[in-house]
Order: structure tokens, then C-alpha cells, then sequence
């Protein structure tokens, strides 16, 4: 494991996440505004070349585990050949290379991701009423995301199939059982997402749904529900019913947040390396490669931003004190849009 890899709180970074792009075919109302967000130039973007040159020294120091995230990963061009570096990166140490998408033009694409190496696939699906897509994403193409979803599942060389279902009050808290009905039949994690404030996302704390209000739901209806344990710095607390195949977690980054376990580093698609979704500090990694750095040089620089890391996100709490600027404060995150 490389020392720059570990944070001043001991904490060690397996777990890369890479974006890809800014762009994205839906507009979901939680992540940008119905306008769309203004983009970086194509140039400012990283190549094909920089994305696996960076990958590679990430694996190399003991990342062991790359998500391809966005906006959304399908829209960039060489997806492909980006897959298939990374897949060229396992005698190095990387174990798992992982996607989340929202699925829209999934079913025809993905044989292809599997094919080059994709092992775990986390599909984003909020509501399973089409009227209700449309409304959250201000596009069609419901239809289009279940049917990926099932071509997900049939696939043999997929180690794990994820549903991300971000929860917000008054328009999807109510499909909460029905997600968990999906899991009765099919070998999947659907995971409840608190809703997070980013900068221009209509943030409201009361349209948040603490996890605890949900487990709490679905306890009436399942009383028998049977928590299982997480693997090693998960994001999700999960839980089945008994005699279902799939399961469903939490992800609670709001009322009960994960940092003290926190493994993850993120490079946006421009090339900055973040290291923590709600620090706004930013390190371009690009502009060192084009200024010719070396790869011990770009290591240095991967090493300040590590050493910079804060010890854990503002909590609720501390979200209440400051009403209405967290989202001011926080800043864009564009490897979530
Ligand atoms: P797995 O690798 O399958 O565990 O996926 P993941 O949950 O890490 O990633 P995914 O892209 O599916 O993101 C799902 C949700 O996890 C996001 O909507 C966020 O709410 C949350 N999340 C992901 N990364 C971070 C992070 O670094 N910090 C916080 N606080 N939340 C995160
Ligand atoms: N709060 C919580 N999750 C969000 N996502 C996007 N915006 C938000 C938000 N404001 C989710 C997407 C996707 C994952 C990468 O992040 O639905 O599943
Ligand atoms: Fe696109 Fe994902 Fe943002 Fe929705 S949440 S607009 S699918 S990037």
C-alpha cells in the first residue's frame, strides 16, 4: 500500500471512483436543474490515455477497486476501451471494476461491458411508475431501465447487481415495499438513499427520509426482517426478508454518516482529484500530467490531497445550523451528477 494512499486518520484508499463525463441523458431533479449544467470544454476533459495512465498509479499504490461513475458513463465515447485497460490492470491488484448508471441505454450496451471486464453494476431507478420517472427525470425511458435491469440479472459474469433508489418524501417513499417485493425473486440490492444537498439539487430537509423512518415502515409490514452483515467499508447497512433472494440496505449519508470507514478517492472527469464528496478542495491531476509531471510526481500530488482529507462530512446537525448554505458551502459535486 502506498503512503500516499493513507489519510492523516489512518484511513487507507481502495476504492477509486472515476468520472467520466459531465453529461447525461436524464435530468433528475435531485442531481441538476431542468437546464442542464454548464460543461467544461471537451479539451478539459481527461483522455482515454490520462483516465488509464491514472488508473494504473492508483492500482499500483493498492487501489483494488475502480467505479466508472459520471454524469453518466455510458454517454462518454471508448467507454469500451476504457473498460478494457482497466481490465488489463488485474495483474496489478485491481479486483473489481464497477459502474453506476442510470441504465437508459444499458440492455443494448452492456454484453459488451462484461465482455471487456465489468464485474458490478449499480443501476440507479427511483420509482417503478413510469409517469413518476418522467417526472424525476424530466425524460422518458422507464421501460428502457427495467429492461436493463433484466438483462442484468440474467448475466452469469456479474459478481453483483445494485438498484439505487434515492428517497424522497412525498414522491417515492411510498414505493418503498414495492422495491423490497423485487427482491423476493431476483438476486438483487436494492439500496435506500438518503437524499443529499448539492448546489442547485432543491435540497430540503423535509423532503429527506432518514433511513430509520423507512426500516421502521418496513418492519410493520416484515417483522421478521433479518439484518446481514455489510462487507468492509459499504456504504449500505442491509437487511433481507426471510426466503427472499435479493436484499435491501440504507445508505444514510445523512443521518448517520460513514467517514470514519471511508476508503474512497474520486478524479472528476476534468481531472481533479477529490477526496471527499462533500470537500469542495480540488487537486487537478490533469494539468500535471499536460505540465509533463512524472508518475512520482503525480504520486505527490495524489499524496497532498490524501494528507488533506478531513476526518468526516457536516452532519445533520450542522446541516440545520447553517440553513440554507450547505449546498452553497459544499459546492458542486460533479461525480455525482
Ligand atoms: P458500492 O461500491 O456498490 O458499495 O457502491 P457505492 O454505494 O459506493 O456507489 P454508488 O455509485 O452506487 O453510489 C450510491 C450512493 O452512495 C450515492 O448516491 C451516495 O449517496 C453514496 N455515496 C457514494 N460514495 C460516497 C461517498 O464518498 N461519501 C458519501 N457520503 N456517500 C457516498
Ligand atoms: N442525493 C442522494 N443520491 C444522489 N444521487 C444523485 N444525486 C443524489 C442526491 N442529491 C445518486 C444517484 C446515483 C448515485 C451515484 O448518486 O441516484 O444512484
Ligand atoms: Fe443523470 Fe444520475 Fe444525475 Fe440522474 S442522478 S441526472 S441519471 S447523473
Amino acid at each position: 500500500f502506498s503512503p500516499a494512499l493513507i489519510d492523516t486518520f489512518r484511513r487507507r484508499h481502495d476504492y477509486l471512483r472515476i468520472s467520466l463525463t459531465e453529461r447525461c441523458n436524464l435530468r433528475c431533479f435531485y442531481c441538476m436543474p431542468e437546464e442542464g449544467t454548464e460543461l467544461s470544454p471537451e479539451s478539459h476533459l481527461l483522455t482515454n490515455e490520462e483516465v488509464l495512465r491514472l488508473a494504473a498509479l492508483f492500482v499500483k499504490s493498492g487501489v483494488t477497486k475502480i467505479r466508472l461513475t459520471g454524469g453518466e458513463p455510458t454517454v462518454r465515447k471508448g467507454l469500451n476501451e476504457i473498460i478494457a485497460g482497466l481490465n488489463g490492470l488485474r495483474p496489478y491488484g485491481l479486483r473489481s471494476i464497477a459502474m453506476t448508471t442510470n441504465g437508459l441505454v444499458l440492455s443494448r450496451r452492456l454484453p459488451a461491458f462484461i465482455d471487456r471486464g465489468l464485474t458490478h453494476l449499480n443501476i440507479s431507478l427511483d420509482t417503478l411508475d413510469p409517469y413518476k420517472f418522467e417526472f424525476m427525470t424530466r425524460r422518458r425511458g422507464h421501460e428502457y431501465v427495467l429492461k436493463a435491469l433484466d438483462v442484468a440479472l440474467v448475466s452469469q459474469a456479474l459478481v453483483s447487481v445494485k438498484l439505487n433508489v434515492v428517497v424522497v418524501k412525498g414522491l417515492n417513499d411510498s414505493e418503498v415495499l414495492d422495491f423490497i417485493e423485487m427482491t423476493k425473486e431476483r438476486v438483487l440490492s436494492v439500496r435506500f438513499i438518503e437524499f443529499m444537498p448539492f448546489t442547485g439539487n432543491a435540497w430540503d430537509k423535509r423532503k429527506m427520509v432518514p433511513s430509520n423512518v423507512l426500516l421502521d415502515k418496513i418492519i410493520l409490514r416484515h417483522p421478521d426482517v433479518q439484518r446481514i452483515s455489510d462487507e468492509v467499508n459499504d456504504t449500505a447497512r442491509s437487511w433481507r426478508v426471510p426466503g427472499y433472494k435479493g436484499n435491501f440496505g440504507f445508505i444514510s449519508s445523512m443521518s448517520d454518516h460513514f467517514c470514519s470507514s471511508c476508503n474512497r478517492l474520486r478524479i472528476t472527469a476534468d481531472g481533479q482529484i477529490k477526496v471527499c464528496l462533500f470537500d469542495a478542495k480540488e487537486i487537478s491531476l490533469r494539468d500535471a500530467m499536460r505540465n509533463g509531471a512524472t508518475d512520482g510526481q503525480l504520486l505527490q500530488a495524489i499524496g497532498k490531497a490524501v494528507s488533506g482529507k478531513q476526518e468526516k462530512h457536516a452532519n445533520m446537525e450542522d446541516i440545520d445550523v447553517i440553513t440554507n448554505r450547505p449546498m452553497i458551502l459544499i459546492g458542486v459535486d460533479k461525480s455525482l451528477m
